[in-house]
């Protein structure tokens, strides 16, 4: 698609999912307005946002999709995961059981998604070291065995944020 001059936007969908409080929304509020909400709320329904990229000299946009971790305040459907070219499948370091839940999500990813979606295990709030339950290696072990890639990130110390967000478009050249 993106041999065409033409100034046509290009438009790729990312969908975040996880468990509740694991930082969904503050990474896409890093990705996309550089900002950090150390109370934020929890979603409710689907919020989504649009962010332009430069991929080699051509503006693209990315518009990710952030839903509600917490079953009674999701709105989704297979809509959500429809035509989506990359999925961020979120834990919180801090807390085993967000990453205990990973299977799930991933199951709802690949019942609703696309074959080839771009799927990226993300390890979020890695600034809290002391607080850490879960060591990286139990991530990039899981990662491995699902075939997934695997980043972990800070949506507080923004570390790997924009990295997470562009990996698919590795998968695009
Ligand atoms: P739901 O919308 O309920 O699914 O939650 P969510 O996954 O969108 O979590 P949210 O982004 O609202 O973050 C939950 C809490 O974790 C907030 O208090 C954030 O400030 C905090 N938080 C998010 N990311 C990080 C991070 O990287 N590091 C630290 N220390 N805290 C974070
Ligand atoms: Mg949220």
């Amino acid at each position: 698609v993106l041999e065409d001059e033409k100034t046509e936007d290009y438009l790729f969908k990312i969908v975040l999912v996880g468990d509740s409080a694991v930082g969904k929304s503050n990474l896409l509020a890093r990705f996309a307005r550089n900002e950090f909400y150390p109370n934020s709320k929890s979603t409710i329904g689907v919020e989504f946002q649009t962010q332009k990229l430069d991929i080699n000299g051509k503006e693209v946009k990315a518009q990710v999709w952030d839903t509600a971790g917490q079953e009674r305040f999701r709105a989704v459907t297979s809509a959500y995961y429809r035509g989506a070219v990359e999925a961020l499948l979120v834990y919180d370091i801090s807390r085993w059981q967000t990453f205990d839940s990973i299977g799930r999500w991933l199951n709802e990813l690949q019942t609703h998604s696309d074959m080839n979606v771009v799927t990226i295990l993300v390890a979020n709030k890695s600034d809290l070291k002391d607080a850490r339950e879960v060591p990286t290696s139990e991530g990039k072990a899981l990662a491995e065995a699902q075939g997934l890639f695997f980043m972990e990130t800070s949506a507080l110390d923004s570390s790997n944020v924009a990295a997470a967000f562009q990996t698919f478009v590795k998968g695009i050249y």
